[in-house]
């Protein structure tokens, strides 16, 4: 499987990709997570990358490029990939291409989670993510078994920063104005599968298998 979760923040990318990963042992490469545990460990790329999301805009292309060619040239990614959050601009996607074209690697199927903008704030505003092995949970669609308690590996559930009202929205236009021309670029290429992103987690993760076993 070779696949990229596209979609705005909040759109479930990061819940329906640890549903796929397990269902098709193919590795989860998040760049929002790889940032966050550089920003965790404060090492200097995550202490670059901080002064970015905290304020809900993207790190620069050479830097998430960077991190994403070596995460694929590791012999896990070698049957497949599941791209969580890269590409998010243009460049990123062309750069995408040629470092595939390199590894001799499957250009992968674009799969675009389609969620309306209030839907977005409220997932996101709600949201509780594991600060151990960053499981997502929602305060009223997925709250854990235990408040504030991640319900796979016991760790501690956070708000992350970037998940305040006004960085949602500035997200949210970060996203209209960098990354939804992607919905275009890989149209055009006839790689991309739109597939509605509302309903139970169930029922959407259904929905991506049906379109990527089609
Ligand atoms: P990143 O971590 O990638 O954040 P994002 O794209 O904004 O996406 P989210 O993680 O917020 O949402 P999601 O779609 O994964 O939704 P989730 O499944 O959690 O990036 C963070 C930052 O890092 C960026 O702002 C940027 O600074 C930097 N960055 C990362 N990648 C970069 C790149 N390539 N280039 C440059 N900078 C980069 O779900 C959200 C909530 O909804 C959860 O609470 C969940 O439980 C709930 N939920 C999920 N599905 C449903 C459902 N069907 N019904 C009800 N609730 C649901």
């Amino acid at each position: 499987m070779h696949v990229i979760l596209l979609g705005p923040p909040g759109a479930g990318k990061g819940t329906q990709a640890k549903m796929l990963t397990e269902r098709y042992g193919v590795p989860q490469i998040s760049t929002g997570d790889i940032l966050r545990a550089a920003v965790g460990a404060g090492t200097p790329l995550g202490r670059e990358a901080k002064t970015y999301m905290d304020r809900g805009a993207l790190v620069p292309d050479e830097v998430v490029i960077g991190i994403v060619r070596d995460r694929l040239a590791e012999p896990d990614c070698h049957g497949g990939y599941l791209l969580d959050g890269f590409p998010r601009t243009v460049a990123q996607a062309e750069a995408l291409t040629r470092m595939l074209r390199d590894l001799g690697t499957r250009l992968p199927i674009v799969v675009n989670l389609d969620v309306a903008e209030g839907e977005l704030v409220r997932r996101l505003s709600g949201r509780r993510t594991c600060q151990g092995c960053s499981e997502p949970f929602h305060v009223d669609f997925h709250p854990p078994r235990v408040e504030g308690t991640c319900d796979k590996c016991g760790g501690t559930l956070i708000q992350r920063e970037d998940d305040r009202e006004e960085t949602i929205r500035r997200r949210l236009q970060v996203y209209r104005e960098q990354t939804e021309p992607l919905i275009g670029y890989y149209q055009t290429q006839g790689r991309l599968k739109t597939v509605d992103g509302l309903g139970e987690t169930g029922e959407i993760f259904g929905r991506i298998s049906s379109t990527l076993e089609e």
